[in-house]
C-alpha cells in the first residue's frame, strides 16, 4: 500500500460509523490534556487500548483541528478536517453571505467545482440550495460527504470535459457554477516557519487554472480569487475583509450587484457594503496639516471606493498623492477606515529622532511602513523602539520626501 492509498484508507475510516468511538474519546482525551499531545495520546490508548497506533494519532489530529476551527472560524460539530483544507476553507461568515446573495438572486442549484471540505457548500445547503459538489482529492472527498451529506459529492477532476457537459446540462440559466481554485500546491513548496504551502502568485497555475474558469460555458460563473487579482472586463468583482483583514475576492460572471466593484466588510460581525461612486471626482489632496490620519480598510482600497469614504466621512482627503494614506480634523466615524491621531512629526536624523521618541516618554511602537520601502522591524531597531501597541509610527510621503509621524490609535485615545 503506498502512503496515498493508506491515507485515503485512514479517511474513510474516519468517515466511517466506526472511527465514531475513537473520535469521541480522543476529544475528551485532547480537552483533559489541553497542549499536551502525549498526554492525551496516552489518555486515549488508556480509554481505548485495543486501537491501531495510526487511527489513535488520526483521531487525535481530528480532535487538534476542531479545536483550532473552533478557535479561528467559530466552527462547531463534528466536521472532519484537514490543515491544509482548513487553511484555503472559506470563513463561515463570509460563506454564508455568499450563499444567501446566491440563493436571492434566483438560483435553486449551485455546481462548486472544487468543494475542498465542504465549508461553501454547507452555506449554499444552509441557504437552501443544492448543491452538486466536486472534489478530486479522495481523502478530500471522503471527508466533504460526511461534512455535507445534503449535498451530491462527486470525487473527480472537474475539468473533464464529458463530466463537465453534463453537470452543466442540469443547471437553469439562473443556476451558479462556483469555483475556489485550489492557489496553494499541498505538495508544493512550503513557508519555513508556519509550514503552510506557498501560494501560487499566477492564476494559470492554479487548479482548476483561471483560464479554464474563465472558458465555462455557463451564464453564472461565480470564483473566489486572490484578493490581488485584477477581474476580466465585464465581470463584477467584490472583495470583502473581516475585522479589517483581506480575505478574498470573489468575481460573478453576469451584473450580479449595481456598481462592476464594491468591497464587503465584516467588522465584529456587522456588515457594511461600499460602492464606488463613479460621478464622484476623486478625493482631493491635503492642503495643510490635520491632525487624524485615516487608514481606509484594504478591501475598500482594492475595489476603488476610496470617494465613497467623503460621503461616509465629510472633510477626508488624501495625505498625498504618494500616499495610502486619507487625513482630516476628526476621527473617522465609519467602519471603513481606522483613524490615528498625529502626536508629533518626527524630524532630523535617526539618532535626533530617537532623542524626540525619547522625551516623549515612547517606548514601544507599532511601525507602518506601505508607504517607504523599508521594513517595521528595521525602523523599531532603528529607533531603538520595542514593539507594541499604544503608539503607532506611520511613514509615508509628503511632496516627494518621506515624513515620520507618531501617532496614536483613536480607541486608544478614546479607551
Ligand atoms: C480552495 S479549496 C476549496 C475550499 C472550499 N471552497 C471550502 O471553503 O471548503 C480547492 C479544492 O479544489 C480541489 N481541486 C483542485 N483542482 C481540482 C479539479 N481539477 N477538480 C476538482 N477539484 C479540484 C482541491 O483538491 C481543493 O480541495
Amino acid at each position: 500500500m503506498t502512503d496515498l492509498d493508506g491515507q485515503h484508507a485512514m479517511a474513510h475510516w474516519l468517515a466511517s460509523p466506526d472511527a465514531g468511538a475513537a473520535l469521541g474519546a480522543a476529544a475528551r482525551a485532547a480537552a483533559s490534556h489541553p497542549g499536551d499531545p502525549l498526554a492525551a495520546a496516552a489518555a486515549l490508548r488508556r480509554q481505548l487500548p485495543a486501537l491501531e497506533p495510526g487511527q489513535a494519532s488520526a483521531a487525535l489530529e481530528q480532535a487538534q483541528l476542531r479545536h483550532l476551527a473552533h478557535e479561528r472560524y467559530g466552527l462547531t460539530g463534528d466536521l472532519l478536517l484537514t490543515r491544509d483544507g482548513l487553511e484555503q476553507a472559506t470563513r463561515p461568515a463570509v460563506a454564508t453571505r455568499r450563499a444567501r446573495l446566491i440563493a436571492r438572486s434566483g438560483a435553486g442549484h449551485v455546481l462548486d467545482l472544487t468543494a475542498g471540505l465542504g465549508l461553501d457548500a454547507m452555506a449554499f445547503v444552509d441557504a437552501g440550495l443544492s448543491v452538486t459538489a466536486i472534489e478530486r482529492d479522495p481523502a478530500t472527498a471522503a471527508f466533504l460527504a460526511h461534512n455535507c451529506p445534503a449535498a451530491r459529492v462527486l470525487c473527480a477532476d472537474a475539468t473533464d470535459p464529458a463530466l463537465l457537459a453534463t453537470l452543466l446540462a442540469e443547471l437553469g440559466p439562473a443556476d451558479v457554477v462556483f469555483v475556489d481554485p485550489a492557489r496553494r500546491d499541498p505538495a508544493g513548496p512550503r513557508d519555513a516557519a508556519s509550514g503552510r504551502a506557498l501560494p501560487e502568485r499566477d492564476p494559470a497555475r492554479w487548479s482548476p487554472p483561471w483560464p479554464f474558469v474563465q472558458g465555462i460555458p455557463h451564464d453564472r460563473v461565480l470564483a473566489k480569487v486572490a484578493p490581488g487579482f485584477s477581474p476580466p472586463a465585464g465581470w463584477h468583482a467584490e472583495w470583502t475583509s473581516v475585522d479589517r483583514t483581506l480575505l478574498e475576492c470573489a468575481v460573478y460572471s453576469w451584473p450580479a450587484f449595481t456598481a462592476p466593484r464594491r468591497a464587503v466588510l465584516l467588522t465584529h460581525g456587522s456588515l457594511t457594503v461600499i460602492e464606488p461612486d463613479p460621478a464622484a471626482a476623486p478625493l482631493p489632496v491635503a492642503d495643510h496639516s490635520a491632525t487624524w490620519l485615516h487608514e481606509p480598510d484594504p478591501a475598500v482600497v482594492r475595489a476603488g471606493a476610496l470617494t465613497a469614504l467623503a460621503a461616509l466621512d465629510p472633510g477626508i482627503v488624501r495625505f498625498d498623492d504618494d500616499s495610502t494614506w486619507l487625513t482630516s480634523d476628526q476621527p473617522s466615524a465609519g467602519p471603513a477606515a481606522r483613524s490615528f491621531h498625529i502626536n508629533a512629526e518626527l524630524t532630523g536624523s535617526p539618532r535626533q529622532q530617537r532623542r524626540q521618541l525619547a522625551d516623549l516618554g515612547v517606548r514601544r511602537a507599532t511601525v507602518k511602513s506601505r508607504d517607504v520601502d523599508v521594513s517595521p522591524r528595521a525602523v523599531l531597531r532603528e529607533l531603538g523602539l520595542a514593539e507594541g501597541p499604544e503608539h503607532v509610527l506611520v511613514l509615508t510621503r509628503r511632496a516627494g520626501r518621506v515624513v515620520t509621524l507618531l501617532t496614536e490609535p483613536s480607541a486608544a485615545r478614546s479607551g
